[in-house]
Formats: structure tokens, sequence, C-alpha cells
């Protein structure tokens, strides 16, 4: 009777495992899909420029598209992620040192991997937020170019990303935005020049960089990273509705809100809204009211 009764505890467990393993071995496959599905797009050329005012415009373009929070200030690559769930990440050394670029790496390949999410083999770069400089314009784009082009070489090895069971997962079912060139319309003609200055317009334009962690709609919800803090309102719904210019300038640069909240770099990356010029925040409040 008790050995009856173990034995099928037994099968019932080893029914369980087989499971795990087939769902596991389905969600693998179709990650693989996606990572090895080759893309067929006409990269648009457009001229990069070399002189001194476009290379710091391209060092600010760097600083509050939060560049560095993934390649480092440097440019030497980082590691963003380190989670033994979800899986490992790390920013490319975007330098043409040993570790780095490969001098093959042309103005094509930049604009192929910050307007289309692709690498030099047409497949989608992982997690990095192409999708969002999609829709900058052509001066913009080619500054920043401009600016990593022109920073000394670093040696600093490769991190491979790896990706864990639970990250492959959550990544297939959409959960974690892992497959930038899947979110992009790669038809866009981006313009050549934005009008640049303290309006809705231009803060709508501003507002791209916000829109992975608080939506599409900047109404927030979940965070995009698993387990991370729930990421607020910004719309005139939420508290910044409330918010004077002044208080907003305040909080974007100090993380301390009018509510007397401080705000967590790790959370929300005030240290590059802190990089916004007066204009460029004035810009973001002014559309962020509009919503
Ligand atoms: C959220 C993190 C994140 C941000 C922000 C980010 N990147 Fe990346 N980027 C990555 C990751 C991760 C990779 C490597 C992806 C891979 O190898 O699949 C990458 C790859 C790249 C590559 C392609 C390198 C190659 O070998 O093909 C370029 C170029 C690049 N990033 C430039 C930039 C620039 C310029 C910015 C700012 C405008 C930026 N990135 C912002 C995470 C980020
Ligand atoms: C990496 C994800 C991320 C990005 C990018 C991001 N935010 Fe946030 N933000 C958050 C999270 C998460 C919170 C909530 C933090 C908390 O509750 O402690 C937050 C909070 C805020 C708050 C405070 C809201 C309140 O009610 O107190 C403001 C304002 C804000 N973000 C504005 C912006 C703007 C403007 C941008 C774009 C320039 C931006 N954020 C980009 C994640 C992000």
């Amino acid at each position: 009777m008790f050995s009856r009764i173990l034995k099928w505890a037994g099968m019932v467990v080893l029914g369980a495992i087989v499971i795990v393993l087939i769902a596991f071995g389905i969600f693998s496959f179709l990650f693989r899909q996606h990572v090895n599905k080759q893309y067929a797009v006409q990269v648009r050329e457009i001229p990069v420029p070399e002189d001194s005012a476009s290379i710091a415009a391209g060092k600010h373009l760097y600083e509050i598209r939060g560049c560095g929070e993934c390649h480092g200030t440097d440019l030497r690559g980082k590691v963003f992620v380190d989670d033994p769930v979800l899986g490992l990440l790390a920013g490319t050394n975007l330098t043409y040192g040993k570790g780095g670029l490969p001098d093959s790496f042309d103005n094509k390949a930049w604009l192929r991997a910050l307007r289309h999410g692709l690498n030099a083999e047409n497949k989608t770069l992982l997690l990095m937020p192409s999708e969002e400089f999609s829709r900058m314009d052509d001066h913009d784009i080619a500054a920043i170019i401009a600016f990593c082009k022109a920073q000394p070489k670093i040696d600093a090895p490769p991190v491979p990303i790896k990706i864990r069971p639970v990250g492959k997962v959550l990544s297939v079912l959409g959960k974690i935005p892992l497959f930038p060139a899947e979110m992009i319309d790669h038809k866009l003609q981006q313009p050549a020049q934005v009008v640049k200055g303290p309006t809705a317009d231009y803060g709508k334009y501003l507002s791209a960089s916000c829109t992975g962690c608080h939506k599409p709609s900047l109404t927030g919800g979940d965070n995009p990273v698993p387990g991370g803090v729930p990421v607020a309102n910004i719309t005139s719904a939420g508290h910044v509705g409330k918010w004077s210019k002044d208080e907003f300038i305040i909080a974007l640069r100090t993380g301390k809100t009018p509510e007397g909240k401080q705000l967590q770099v790790t959370d929300m990356p005030w240290t590059m809204t802190a990089r916004y010029t007066d204009d460029e925040l004035t810009a973001l409040y002014l559309y962020l009211k509009t919503k």
C-alpha cells in the first residue's frame, strides 16, 4: 500500500519535471527564433560631421539619452543588469580599442545599430533601446556618432550577454523589451532637424527617452525589469500635474519630489535628467502637462 503511494508520488514528480523540461525546450526554441531572425533593411546614410561643435552637441546627447548608463561615461562598456534569475546584460565597449568596435564598424553600422537595432549580421541587438533612438532627427543621431567616434580607444574585454531561463521566458512573452528590432518602424523617414526650444512639441520629441519605462502613454505601470519598483504616472493625472515648473526641474535634477520623496537613481535615472538644460526640462514639463 505504502510503496504504491510512493510509486504514484514518484510518477507525479517525474511527470512534472518532464512537463517543465518540455515547456523550457519550447521557450528556448522560440527565444532562438527571435534572436536569429535576419532583417532586410535599407540603412539611409547621412553625413557624420567631425567639427568640435557637433562633437560637443553629441556629448550632451550621449548624456541625456542615457547611453552612459549602459555603455559607461567613457564608452568602455558596462554591466548594467546582473541578475541570477534573469541574466547578465552589458553594453558594448563603443570605442575602437581592443574588445571594442572593429575598424570595419563604419557610419552605416552605427546607423544600423542606432536606428534599426541591428548588429552587423542584421540580427536584433539585445535590450539596446534603439526604438527610442530611431525617432531622433538626422542632426542629433549624426552628432552622437561624431562624439562616439572622436573618443579615445579603450582596451576593455567584451562581457558576453547571458539570458537565463526566466529571462528567456519573460522576453518571449514580451515582458522584457529584449528585441528592439521588433519594436521599430524600419521604414520611418526621420526629419533632418526638429525645431529645438522650450516648447511642448520639443518636449514630445525628448520624451522618447522616458517611454521605455513610463510607457508610450507616460502613465507608467509595471517596471520593465521584473521585480523593480512600479513606474510612476507622469501625465498631468499624476503628481507632475500639481508641480510647478521649478519643482519639476528640481525633482529631475536632485531626485527630490515636492511630496518629500527621494527618488533612487537605480529606479528613476535622475543623474541622466540632471544633465538636461533648463530649456529641455521646460519642454518636457510643458509636454507632460498636455498629457
Ligand atoms: C538600456 C541600456 C542601453 C542604452 C541606454 C544604450 N545602449 Fe547601446 N547597447 C546596449 C546593449 C546591451 C548592447 C549590446 C547588444 C548586443 O550585443 O546584442 C548595445 C549595443 C550598442 C551598439 C552596437 C555595438 C555592436 O557591436 O553592434 C551601439 C553602436 C550602441 N549600443 C550605441 C549606443 C548609443 C550611442 C546609445 C545612446 C544614444 C546607447 N547605445 C544606449 C545597451 C544600451
Ligand atoms: C529606467 C527607467 C526610467 C526612465 C528611463 C525614466 N524614468 Fe522616471 N521614474 C522611473 C521609476 C521606476 C519611477 C518611480 C520611482 C519611485 O516611485 O520611487 C520614476 C519616477 C519619475 C518621476 C516622479 C513621479 C512622482 O510622482 O513622484 C518623474 C517626474 C519622472 N520619473 C520623470 C521622468 C522623465 C521626464 C523621464 C524621461 C526624461 C523619465 N522619468 C525616465 C523610471 C524611469
